[in-house]
């Protein structure tokens, strides 16, 4: 059992990586699943319903989503009927669309799960307890359980790792754009990795055009953001599971430069 994840897809750069790499990743390392965080897929802010229908085509069997969910007002007009679409689950109750998904592969299901941490991120609902929550109906189910942490604090996300060591296969974090090199399978099996990084314009910062970004650090007026030119990388996580138990059996970044050759982390 083997997952491949892909870390926040921005824009049309990063929608076109996707595009061109997905046929090569699923060659060469043959996911059972596959899952894509989307949140910025739409220009940077949101995603629309020809995108996440365009993931699910271009391979992927699930979306994850963040604090973008709800930037591109599409998402309204269909977020009730994706099924394999989950925004973070600690949203307030009533909020549309759901926290956590089931998607399959023959016998094999797979939970997703988004949760967002609260660390300079907004307030919302508790992520732990949360998780809690959410275990106690997905356990029961299935083995093999996902989680998608989008959180910006590293403490935040290494919290989240330890909370559901044992009690899931993989805490992923998403949200800073940054890939960490820290990835390792916890005490209790549960793959780790504080944050994925970005799929997109890498001469940007966090794929946003730089010179808007340092505008607004400079003069702190406000700036309209628009996806970064140049150069666009690829970064994701392969997570492979004990197809008993649904612990990790191994946990590999990938990161992929347009102008360079596939790099995998071993
Ligand atoms: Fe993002
Ligand atoms: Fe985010």
């Amino acid at each position: 059992m083997r997952i491949l994840f892909i870390g926040d897809v921005v824009g049309a750069p990063g929608r076109q990586m996707v595009q061109e790499y997905m046929p090569k990743l699923k060659k060469q390392f043959k996911p059972t699943l596959t899952v894509i965080n989307g949140e910025n897929a739409a220009s940077g802010k949101g995603i629309t319903e020809k995108i996440y229908k365009g993931f699910l085509d271009a391979g992927a069997q699930a979306i994850t989503l963040g604090n973008h969910t709800w930037d591109n007002r599409d998402i309204f007009q269909f977020i009730s009927q994706a099924k394999h679409m989950v925004r973070p689950a600690n949203y307030p109750d009533g909020t549309p669309g759901k926290g956590y998904t089931y998607v399959r592969f023959n016998e094999i299901e797979l939970a997703v799960v988004s949760l967002m941490g609260r660390t300079f991120m907004p307030a919302l609902d508790c992520p732990f307890k949360k998780a809690d929550e959410i275990l106690e109906e997905v356990s029961r189910r299935t083995p093999f359980i996902f989680v998608d942490f989008h959180a910006e604090a590293t403490s935040e996300k290494q919290a989240m790792g330890w909370y559901l060591d044992g009690r899931v296969s993989a805490v992923i974090g998403t949200h800073t754009h940054v890939q960490t090199a820290d990835e390792r399978i916890l005490e209790k099996g549960t793959a780790y990795l504080s944050d994925v990084g970005m799929t997109g314009p890498y001469d940007g910062i966090l794929g946003v055009d730089r010179e808007a970004v340092l505008h607004k650090f400079l003069t702190t007026l406000p700036v309209r953001f628009e996806v970064a030119a140049g150069r666009t990388q690829l970064s994701a996580v392969v997570i492979d599971l004990d197809s008993k138990t649904g612990f990790a059996k191994k946990v590999s970044r990938i990161q992929i430069n347009d102008d360079q050759p596939l790099n995998m982390m071993e």
